[in-house]
Formats: structure tokens, sequence, C-alpha cells
């Protein structure tokens, strides 16, 4: 029997980047490493949760102790992030989700044409995995069974205009998620390093919590602030 504040808890963790294609060699990607979705399942795991875990693309390996799912694309997440949502207690969504994708994929690869013309790209949108969770959801009512407490996380750089906390809790709101993890990104900060500082920010209104330090140490702010949320609303 696990031991600990989340001891019996379902969580499902998305991590790493997802991959877009465009021919059978070239993709769109981004700089997600995973590193900090491991963090958050060796957190998970530490504090007595069961965790199912979606690895997109990865820079480290998925941890050990948990039930791993994969997937390459924005869409491909999608069905495998719904699916670990179901009977969950909990989703946390540290993928870095394409945002677009190309509108069409060549079965073979891009050649440079003969007339020297500049290709072009077209890109579509992709569905946003955490909003449309958040609605399906809602539209089945008490008796749903995806996560109760869902986690968002949004890299954010302020600017004249909002700071980075200001963006933050627009986003919460419409995400309709019931946290969200916000950080201030910049050429230095946080991608594919190791280190990375942290606001959580509640939907329910609650103080915000400043979390800095590893990836290791912002994660196990995370699971405190879950499982400080799971404790008052009874989940
Ligand atoms: O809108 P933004 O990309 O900043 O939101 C970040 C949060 O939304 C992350 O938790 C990310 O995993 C999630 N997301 C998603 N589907 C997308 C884009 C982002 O679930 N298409």
């Amino acid at each position: 029997e696990a031991q600990g504040p989340l001891a019996g808890k379902i969580i499902a963790i998305s991590a790493g980047g997802t991959r877009e294609p465009l021919d059978p060699v070239r993709f769109l990607g981004n700089r997600s490493s995973g590193r900090q979705g491991v963090a958050l399942a060796n957190a998970a795991l530490a504090a007595g949760a069961s965790v199912r875990f979606i690895a997109a693309h990865m820079d480290v390996p998925a941890p050990a102790g948990v039930e791993l799912s994969t997937a390459s694309t924005a869409r491909q997440l999608q069905g495998a992030v719904t699916e670990a949502a179901r009977g969950a207690d909990v989703l946390i969504m540290s993928a870095a989700v394409a945002d677009f994708r190309p509108g069409e994929y060549q079965d073979s690869k891009i050649k440079k044409s003969d007339d020297h013309a500049d290709p072009v790209i077209t890109l579509i949108r992709n569905p946003d995995i955490l909003a449309t969770l958040v609605k399906q959801r809602a539209s089945e009512g008490e008796a749903g069974t995806l996560a109760p407490l869902i986690v968002g996380f949004a890299a954010e750089t302020g600017d004249a205009e909002s700071s980075v906390l200001e963006y933050g809790a627009s986003k919460l709101a419409r995400k309709g998620c019931e946290m969200l993890v916000v950080n201030e990104v910049g050429e230095n900060l946080t991608f594919g390093t190791t280190q990375n500082s942290v606001t959580i920010l509640f939907a329910d209104g609650a103080q915000p919590v400043a979390a800095a330090g590893s990836k290791d140490e912002v994660a196990v702010a995370v699971l405190t602030a879950v499982a400080q949320a799971l404790s008052t609303t009874g989940t």
C-alpha cells in the first residue's frame, strides 16, 4: 500500500513536446525536454500516487514506475491524454503542445524544385487539448469521469501592456482549468534548463503560490498544491 499525501490518487501527467510532420523526414517541433514532466511524475510517485504518464518527445527517459503511453503529434496526444484523464483524480498538462500543424502532409520527401521557387508551408490550428477537455468535462456533468482537477502550464513573457502574472490569470480563466502553473520564459530561462521559477494560480481564488529552484523542487511545490486542493474539495 502506497503511503503519502496522494496515496490512492491517480494522477495523469503529459510531458515533452509534440512534433507535427511535414513529410516522412521533417517535422515542426519545440524545445520542451520533458524534464519538468518527469520531475512531476517522480514527485507524484513519492507522494504515493499512481501515475499515468503520457510522453510526447522527450530528451530524457520516461520515469520508472508509471503507466506509460506515448504520442507524437498534438492530435495523438489529445487521444492519449483524454483516455488517461478518464477516471483520474488529477490531470497535469505539462506537455508543450504545438498550436499549429502543417496543413498538408506530403507522403514523400519535399524536393527542391527546378525553378528554385521557395516552398510555402501553410499552418492550421491544432485543437487545444486542455480547453477541449475542460469543455467536455462540463458537458458530461455530474456523471462524468474526466479528472476533476486539471492543472495547466503556461510559459509567458511579460511586456509593456501586462505582466507575466496578468497574462497567467487571463489564461487560467480562458482555459477553465482549476490550477495554472505560470513560468516566465525567455532565451535563457526555463526551456532545456534544469532551473525553473513559477507561480501557481488557482481558479477558486486561493492565494497564488510562488516556487523557484530545480525542476524537482518546483514539482514538489505543484504536487503539494495539488494535494492541498484535493483535501479541501474532498475529492
Ligand atoms: O495556450 P498555451 O499553450 O500557453 O497553454 C498552455 C497549456 O495548455 C499547457 O498546459 C499545454 O499543455 C496546454 N495546451 C494544450 N493544447 C494546445 C496548446 C496548449 O492542451 N494545443
